[in-house]
Order: C-alpha cells, then structure tokens, then sequence
C-alpha cells in the first residue's frame, strides 16, 4: 500500500496560510493518488515543545480534527486521528533518538529561531522534535508528505535518518518526499508581506482565519499592506503584499496568477480587493458550516476512532519490526 503522511500542529486557530500550504493540497493529493491511503493526524505531542493549557489544547485538537474533515478530506481514503492516541509514534520517536546526531538537530532553523524567542526553559522536546517528526512519516513508510516550506528542512533530516536506518538494514523505511505548493508554500502576513502569515502573530489583521466571517474576511482584504504603485501586476519582490494576494486569489480558483493578473489588469486595488473578499468569503462558507456541525457531533469520534483503529493496524508492527531488527528485547 502506498502512503501519504502529514500532520498540524493544535496550537490556535487556522489561518488560511495553513489552508493553502497544506490542507487544501491534501484534498488535491488524495484526488490525484486515489490509490494512496492518507494517514493524516493532529500532532498534538508536537505541541509540549512549548508551554500549553490542556483545556486550550484539548479544544485545539477537536477543532482542527473538526476543521480538516470540513476542508473535505476524504474520509475513505484516510485514516484521519490524534497523534498522541496511537503509542507507536512515541516509541518509534525513542527508537530514532538513536539515528539522529546533536549536530543535525543544532542546525535546524526552526528550532534555533523558536530557541531564539525563549530566555528560559527551552524544553529538550524542542531540540528533539524533527525526530518524532521523522518516526511520524517513517512509521507508516509515506510515499509523499505534503507540508509547507517551513518544514522542509524537518523533511530532509527525516530522508536522511531513513538513509541512515536502510544503510544498516536495507530497504528497512521508504525515504519519503516532500511535496511543497509552488505558488502557496509561503503565504504572508497580510501586514508585513515579510513575515509568513503565522498562528503566533498576535497581529489579528494579519491573517485570514477559516472561521472569521465575511465581515471580517472583506476588511482584513481591504486593510492588507500593497504598495503605491496601483498597477495589477505581479512581482514577488518589489511588489510583495500585492503579489500575496494574487497567489491567494489564484490557489483559492486553481488558476495561475498570469490568469488572474490578466483578469486584472485594468482594474484598480480597491476592486480587486473587493473581490478576492468576496471569493475568500465564498470559498470559506461551506466549510465553515460543516465545521461548527461537526464540532457538536458524534461523527467527529467516531472518525477519529477509526482512523486510530487504521493507524495503529500498520504502526504497531513497523515499531515491532524495528525493535526486532534492532536486537532489542528477547523476541521470544
Ligand atoms: P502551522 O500552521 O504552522 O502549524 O503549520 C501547518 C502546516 O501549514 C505546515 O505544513 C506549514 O508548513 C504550513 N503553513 C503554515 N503557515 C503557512 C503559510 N503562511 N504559508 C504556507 N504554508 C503554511
Ligand atoms: N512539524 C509539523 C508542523 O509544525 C507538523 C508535523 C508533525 C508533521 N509531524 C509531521 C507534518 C509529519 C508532516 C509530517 O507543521
């Protein structure tokens, strides 16, 4: 069976940034691959690296488990579940420990510039998290993991812990690739057009939430930084806030941003910002009443169980596999 494997962290709420760089492309993954299984899950033990409210947090998973399923996951291709649920994702992190090197992890950039932000109390799961990353996808032997730009580099050390596994035991894990949005990898924030658009801006005209409503959505539009200019045209370097909202307008149609431009390029900011308010808000309102739906329902277990029930079919043998080859324990 071929797999595919990602996973988000529950740390607030969603922004349209997460949409576009990942869990819109999953949707379109899985109608490209219909012969993949997705195992896709809530990373919440990627959560402790920083400090967390279990209320917040417990509510922070349901939301995103509600959230995935209403941007239309297909369900019968996925197994859809809670990291920190299917144990194996623990072990085969305490396994892999073994197969990363200080140096590797000290080089990540994510890492040191989280580091960076904290005087005190840098927990050591921070340090160590590309490697439970790297147990999340070799666990299942992902074919493909579909992520942002931000975790390619968390991507390569996994390749290169696969690499180092196979060398002592050939053809042990699949060295799994990465698959990054080439127009949506990096979607900025709405004010400063240099910073990615991120769940921890406290900025709230930053970003576009998944659950904001139309109001809101046209005025976060309208308010977005661009430039002077007030030509429609698209130049990601001297033309950057402008150019983030043409990549949204053109991920959010599938079109390509010379369409949109062309579309455009008579046209004025205002109008064209008018626009992209209304199709982000149109684009959003389905999936925003399938989420609050969800969120009250027994359905939402009920495909969390079984998605468990699916991941740990083919998780815990890998672990037991893995401990086997490795000479731990008896194996009476
Ligand atoms: P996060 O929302 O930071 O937990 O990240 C979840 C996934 O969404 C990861 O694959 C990120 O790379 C991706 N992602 C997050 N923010 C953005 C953004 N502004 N643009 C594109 N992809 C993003
Ligand atoms: N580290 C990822 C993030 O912060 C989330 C994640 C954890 C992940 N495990 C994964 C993504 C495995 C892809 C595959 O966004």
């Amino acid at each position: 069976m071929k797999t595919i494997v990602s996973g988000i962290q529950p740390t607030g709420a969603i922004n349209i940034g997460t949409y576009l760089g990942s869990i819109k492309n999953f949707v379109a993954l899985q109608q490209a691959h219909p012969d993949h299984h997705f195992f896709l899950f809530i990373a919440d033990t990627h959560a402790l690296t920083v400090p967390q409210d279990p209320v917040k947090l417990r509510q922070a998973i349901k939301e995103l488990a509600a959230m995935y399923v209403a941007c239309g996951i297909n369900l019968k291709q996925t197994s859809l579940f809670v990291q920190s649920a299917v144990s194996a994702h623990q072990e085969m992190d305490v396994l892999l420990q073994s197969f990363a090197y200080m140096g590797e992890l000290e080089r990540m950039t994510q890492y040191k510039d989280k580091a960076l932000k904290q005087t005190s109390g840098i927990r050591a799961s921070l340090f160590t998290y590309p490697v439970l990353m790297a147990g999340d996808i070799l666990l299942y032997d992902a074919e493909f993991v579909p992520v942002g730009d931000d975790q390619k580099q968390h991507l390569e050390l996994t390749r290169t812990i696969a690499e180092r596994v196979n060398h002592q035991f050939p053809d042990f894990f699949n060295v799994p690739k990465p698959l990054i949005p080439e127009l949506t990898a990096r979607i900025m924030s709405l004010q400063n057009p240099d910073q990615k658009m991120s769940k921890s801006d406290p900025n709230v005209k930053s970003k576009i939430l998944l659950t904001d409503d139309a109001a809101i959505i046209k005025k976060r539009i309208r308010s977005a930084v661009t430039d002077s200019e007030g030509t429609i045209r698209y130049d990601a370097n001297s033309k950057k806030g402008l150019s983030n909202l043409i990549r949204i307008y053109a991920a959010l149609e599938n079109r390509t941003i010379s369409d949109i431009v062309k579309r455009y390029e008579t046209s004025d900011y205002q109008t064209f910002k008018a626009d992209l308010g209304d199709l982000v808000a149109s684009h959003l309102e389905p999936i925003q009443a399938r989420y609050h739906s969800l969120l009250k329902s027994q359905e939402l277990i009920d495909i969390l169980n079984d998605g468990q029930a699916g991941a740990e079919a083919l998780a815990i043998k890998k672990v037991q596999r893995f401990k086997k080859k490795l000479g731990l324990g008896l194996n009476r």
